[in-house]
C-alpha cells in the first residue's frame, strides 16, 4: 500500500459527519494517506507538520463521499423491453411473472450467456455507475437459479471488484424466483438453495444473503429457511420485502438482524417498529416504483419518526429498474418519495454503506476510506436537483483519482 500523503484543498466539503446536516466545511481540505482520510477540516487548520507529497487545488468545487449503490442486479443476460411494452398496454408485472415472463425470462437469457459475455455487459454497467460517482456497489445474483449459474454470476461480480477500483459486495439472491425445473415444487427449490449456499460461501463468493418474499416469489416460511441457512454460515441477511404486498417480510428479516429491507412500499407500522428495534436500514428504490408505475408510497414519515435509517439505490435490473443513474435516483427520492436532498444524499452514502454492513465509508471523516467525488456544484442540494444532466464528477477511489 502506498504511504503517499496527498492534500486536497479549497474544497466545499459535504462531510455528512454527525447524525444530521450536510456537515459542510466551506473552505475545506482533505489529507489522504494511502487509502484513507488522515485529516479533514478547514484549510486554515491543516496541520503544518504533514509530509505532503502531492497537492490539488479544488477551487471551491463540492466534495462528497463516494456514492454507495447498495442494491443492484448488474449481472444478467438480455433485456425486457418487450415486457415494458406489455405493461404499458395494461398487463401487470405480476401477470407477466405468473405467465413465465419476468425474472424467469432473464434467467433463460442469463443461462444462455457465457461467463465472459456476462462479465462484459456487467462491466459496461458498472463503469456507467462509476462515471456518476459510485465507489461502492452491491451486486446480487438471482438470475442463475442453479448452483452452477448462481456461482457464475457471483464470480462475475467478484471479477468486477478485482479489476475495477470499485468496491463490490456480492449478495446471494438465489431465492429470487422459482426456476422452471422446480415448477410446482418451491419447497424443494428452497431446500436446494440452502444446500448450495455453503459451497458458494466456501468459494468466497458471498457477502450477504437476500430473498424475494412476495406472493409471486417466496413465502415468509420459505424465506425463513433461507435465513436459517445464512445464519448457520454466519452470513448477514437482507430482504426484498413488501414491494407488491404486505407479507410481514420486514418484521421477519428484522428478527434475523437484517442489514436492510428493500422496496417497502407496503410496509406496515409493525414492520417499521421491528426494523427500528433491529437497526435495519430501509432501502428505498424510486426507480422500481417509477418504472412499475406503482402508486403506493413507502411510509417515509413513519420510517423517519421511528429513526429507521433510509438508503437509496438504483436497483438496476432489466425488469423493474433499468436505470444506471444514481443521480436520477436522488432526484426521484425527493420528487416521488419526498425525501429532503440531504436525506437522499445520506441515503446513497452513509446509509447505503450501513445497508451493506460497511462502517468505513460514506462520510468524510478521519479514518474512513478515501473514496470521494468532486462535483461542479456550489451546494450539496444540487446533487438531487439537476435532473438528467449526466453530471460527471472527478472520482477518487481509495486515495487514487481515476477515470471510469
Ligand atoms: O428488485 N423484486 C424483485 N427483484 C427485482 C426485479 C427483478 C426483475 O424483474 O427482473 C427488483 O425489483
Ligand atoms: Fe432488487
Amino acid at each position: 500500500m502506498s504511504s503517499a500523503t496527498t492534500l486536497w484543498r479549497h474544497a466545499r466539503l459535504a462531510t455528512l459527519a454527525g447524525p444530521t446536516g450536510y456537515g459542510q466545511v466551506d473552505d475545506g481540505a482533505l489529507v489522504v494517506r494511502g487509502e484513507c482520510l488522515q485529516w479533514v477540516g478547514p484549510v486554515a487548520d491543516v496541520p503544518s507538520q504533514l509530509d505532503v507529497t502531492a497537492e490539488h487545488d479544488l477551487h471551491g468545487a463540492l466534495v462528497t463521499p463516494g456514492l454507495v449503490d447498495c442494491h443492484t442486479h448488474l449481472v444478467y443476460g438480455g433485456h425486457r423491453a418487450h415486457e415494458f411494452e406489455q405493461r404499458l398496454q395494461g398487463v401487470s408485472y405480476e401477470e407477466i411473472a405468473r405467465t413465465g415472463g419476468g425474472i424467469r425470462s432473464t434467467v433463460a437469457a442469463t443461462r444462455a450467456a457465457d461467463e465472459d459475455s456476462l462479465y462484459t455487459s456487467a462491466l459496461a454497467r458498472a463503469r456507467q455507475l462509476m462515471r456518476e460517482g459510485v465507489t461502492t456497489v452491491e451486486i446480487k445474483s438471482g438470475y442463475g437459479l442453479s448452483a452452477e449459474h448462481e456461482a457464475r454470476c457471483l464470480r462475475v461480480a467478484r471479477r468486477l471488484g478485482a479489476e475495477l477500483p470499485l468496491t463490490v459486495r456480492s449478495t446471494c439472491l438465489s431465492a429470487h424466483a422459482l426456476p422452471p425445473e422446480f415448477a410446482g415444487r418451491p419447497d424443494d427449490y428452497i431446500a436446494a438453495v440452502c444446500a448450495w449456499l455453503p459451497a458458494l460461501q466456501a468459494q468466497g463468493l458471498v457477502d450477504a444473503v437476500d430473498a424475494f418474499c412476495e406472493a409471486i416469489a417466496f413465502s415468509p416460511a420459505q424465506t425463513q429457511r433461507v435465513f436459517d441457512a445464512a445464519r448457520q454460515l454466519g452470513l448477514p441477511v437482507k430482504l426484498h420485502a413488501e414491494q407488491l404486498s404486505d407479507q410481514g417480510g420486514a418484521a421477519l428479516a428484522a428478527g434475523y438482524g437484517a442489514l436492510s429491507c428493500d422496496h417497502l412500499e407496503h410496509l406496515s407500522p409493525a414492520g417499521v417498529a421491528a426494523m427500528a428495534r433491529a437497526g435495519t436500514v430501509a432501502v428505498l428504490l424510486p426507480g422500481a416504483y417509477y418504472f412499475l408505475r406503482e402508486t403506493k408510497l413507502p411510509p417515509v414519515a413513519a420510517l423517519r419518526d421511528a429513526g429507521v435509517p433510509i438508503a437509496i439505490a438504483t436497483d438496476h435490473n432489466p425488469g423493474s429498474s433499468p436505470t444506471l443513474s444514481p443521480l436520477l435516483m436522488l432526484n426521484m427520492a425527493c420528487t416521488l418519495f419526498r425525501l429532503t436532498p440531504e436525506e437522499a444524499l445520506r441515503g446513497m452514502t452513509v446509509n447505503g454503506a450501513r445497508a451493506l454492513g460497511l462502517a468505513d465509508r460514506g462520510q468524510l471523516v478521519t479514518g474512513q476510506r478515501a473514496d470521494f467525488a468532486i462535483w461542479p456544484h456550489e451546494h450539496p442540494s444540487e446533487m438531487s436537483y439537476w435532473l438528467g444532466q449526466q453530471v460527471q464528477p472527478r472520482v477518487v477511489w481509495g486515495g487514487q483519482e481515476r477515470t471510469a
